[in-house]
Parts: C-alpha cells; structure tokens; sequence
C-alpha cells in the first residue's frame, strides 16, 4: 500500500480488484454524471495563496461540537461499504480512533452502529434515514445514544431514489442474484469473490431487527423503501426533540434551507450534493459552500464534503468556508485497494497532506485558515 501515492492510485487500484458492479456502486454518480464532475471541477478550480516566511509546524487539530479532533476532516456515512471489502467499515473506523477524527455510521450501513461505534473509541457520529416509522427513528437514536454516539447528522436530500445508471447496466440489484452477466463480473475478480464467500454478501444490520427485507430492488430503491420520501421541516423539528446531542442537517444546498434548519435547533449544517448521486444538475458542494458562508457569515457551523481526494482540497474546502469537512469514497477507494491497510493508507494520505498544504501556504493553523488564503 506505501506506493499508493494518492487517492487516486487507490481509486484505480480498486478499480482493478472489484467487479463492475460493485466498483461502479462506489464510484458513481446519478444521471449523467453531472454532479460528480462538478464536485471534482469546483474543488480544482479553488486557487490558494501561499504566504511565506512564517516559519513554525501548522497545527492540523480541528475543533467542532465541544470536541478536539486530530484532523479538521471525517468519513461520511457510506452505506453498504462491506461490499467493497470484508470488514471494510470497521477498517474505516479504526483509522478514526487512530488518528482522531470523526466516522459517521449510516443506517444503512453494513456493518452495526454498535460495532462502528466500539472500533472508533468514541469518534463515532450516526447518520440517520429518517424512517416512515417513528418508533423505528426512536429505537435508533436510542441506540446510538447507548453506543456513546453525541453527534446525530439527519440527511435529507433522497426524496427520491437518485438515477444511478451505472447500478442499472451492471444489473446491481438485491439480493445478488446469479445471473450470466453478474457472474462474469464476479469471475473476473476471485480476491474478492473469495473474501466475500468467507464472510458473506453484506447486509444492514442496523435495519434488520425491524423486520426490513431486500427484495429484488437496486439498492437505492431498497433505502428508498426505509426511509421516509415526504419528510418536511415539522419532521426534523420531531427529530430535534428526540435527540439530547448535537445535530446536523446533510444534504443542504442553498441559504434559505441552511437558515431554517438552524432556525429549528440544529447545530450545524453539512453542505453536501451527496457525492454527485442525487440530483445530476446540482451546483458542486463548494461552490454552494461559499455562496451559503456569504449569507449566513461565521457564526453558522458548516461541514461540506463532495469531491474530496486529497488533503488539499480539504485545505480548499476550509478556505471556502468550512469549519469541518467530510470524504466519503476516498476511505471505500483504500478499502477496496487493500483492506484496512488500504484504509489507513487513505487517512494517511489525507493527513499528511492536510499538514503539508497548511505549510505551504503558511498557514499556522486550521482554526487560522480563512479567505484571506484565496488567490484572486
Ligand atoms: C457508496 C456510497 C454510499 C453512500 N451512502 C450514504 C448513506 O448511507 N447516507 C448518506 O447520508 N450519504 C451516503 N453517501 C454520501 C456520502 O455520505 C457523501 O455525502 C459523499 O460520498 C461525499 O462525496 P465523496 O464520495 O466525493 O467524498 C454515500 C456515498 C457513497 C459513495
């Protein structure tokens, strides 16, 4: 994993280990693309200034919620990250308690938010799909409040299933079933085919006390079944009740939503187009990032992810307003690359160039960084 240079050469090392399907679950977007590319594109497009002569080791400790993390960037609540590799969530969170940042368990997860919770010794948050049933949301929180977990992130941008062509041509539908085009991309990969025989096609743990069955359904149709697809302001104003800790909309993408979210009680906002899988025409994460740090100004709690492959664009993110940012697919493009070595060499990676880009732009810390640090 040491020659893995980027997150990159993880991505395409992945690419190389996983079959079609499983890959183009992780890798892709909704429509066209759009969204995906406008991510990648609005992040590149963020210049930083270098300021020199400043001497001294940037301090990369990020505070948020009460909490010092070791990095001023998490993992983002990724669901069924099993199918990438066996263990894969787990790898994820140790890498979390290891160098001290936050790991959002999904819902629909593959693995238990108990277990997630226990392997990220205390830097576990909880990402929840609201549920049509509220004594399925009650019984959730309650859990990750059991499992130590303070931060609650609620998203709220799947009001429908996102149009994920690629899971459609790869024929990704659940439950596996062994169909001639499905088994020729399994065959074509037997590291993986092997490890997933030992351990078993990933499920959802989370959901599974609740009765909750897969059947015959893309995944995104399957999460669409769960969760509740009219969830309206009253709804998040329920949840701001139920739950004691810190709470966090995801999914937000203009300044009016992003007030009305504070205004109901939360405590921050995750600026975020889902990664590019949901609406193919939204504007990139940063971009709406910026035009909602313009409006609501610095006292407002703004997390963003999208597109994040490097430690420089979390250094862009910060620059563009940030107080925290998230990747999802870079810790699953490690994993698959080599399981919870290929995850930590995709922390490592992140890290390292977090400290790096704050020294070259001499920059003493991630609590000093600011727009001052934008060229032009
Ligand atoms: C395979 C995959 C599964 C995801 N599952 C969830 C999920 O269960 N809940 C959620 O809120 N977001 C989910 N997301 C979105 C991520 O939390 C995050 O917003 C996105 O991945 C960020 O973009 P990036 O992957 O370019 O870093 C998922 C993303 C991917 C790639």
């Amino acid at each position: 994993m040491k020659h893995a240079a980027s997150i990159g050469d993880l991505a395409r090392r992945a690419r190389r280990r996983l079959p079609g399907f499983a890959f183009g679950f992780l890798d892709g977007g909704s429509g066209e693309e759009g969204g995906l590319r406008r991510n990648r594109e609005g992040l590149e497009a963020v210049r930083l200034a270098p300021r020199v002569c400043r001497g001294g080791k940037p301090v990369t400790e990020a505070s948020l919620f009460d909490q010092i993390h070791g990095q001023p960037f998490g993992a983002a609540p990724v669901g069924m990250g099993n199918l990438m590799w066996p263990g894969a969530d787990l790898a994820v969170a140790r890498q979390a308690a290891r160098l001290k940042f936050p790991v959002v368990a999904s819902t629909v997860a593959s693995t238990a938010l108990e277990a997630i919770a226990e392997a990220a010794e205390g830097q576990a948050w909880f990402q929840l799909y609201c549920s049509r049933q509220e004594r399925i949301n009650r019984d959730l929180l309650a859990r990750a409040w059991a499992a130590g977990i303070r931060v609650l992130v609620v998203t709220v941008d799947v009001p429908m299933a996102g149009d994920r062509r690629r899971d459609v041509r790869n024929r990704f539908i659940l439950p596996f079933r062994p169909g001639p085009r499905f088994l020729a991309q399994v065959a074509s990969c037997p590291l993986w085919a092997l490890a997933m025989l030992r351990s078993g096609s990933p499920g959802f743990p989370n959901l599974a006390r609740y009765g909750s069955e897969v059947q015959g359904q893309t995944l995104a149709a399957f999460i669409m079944a769960q969760i509740k697809d009219d969830l309206t302001w009253e709804d998040l104003r329920g949840l701001r009740d139920l739950w004691r800790g810190k709470l966090v909309i995801k999914g937000v993408l203009n300044a009016a939503d992003a007030r009305g979210a504070l205004d109901l009680g939360a405590d921050g906002i995750w600026v975020s187009n889902h990664g590019g899988r949901q609406l193919d025409s939204a504007p990139s994460s940063v971009e709406a990032l910026a035009a909602i740090r313009a409006e609501l100004g610095s006292e407002a709690v703004l997390i963003m992810d999208g597109g994040i492959r490097s430690g420089e664009d979390v250094i862009r993110a910060g620059a563009r307003g940030a107080d925290f940012v998230f990747a999802g697919r870079a810790f699953y493009y490690g994993a698959a690359a080599g399981g919870e070595a290929g995850a930590a060499r995709a922390a490592d990676i992140l890290a390292a160039d977090v400290k790096r880009t704050l020294t070259q732009i001499g920059c003493p810390s991630w609590r000093d960084l600011d727009q001052g640090y934008l060229w032009g």
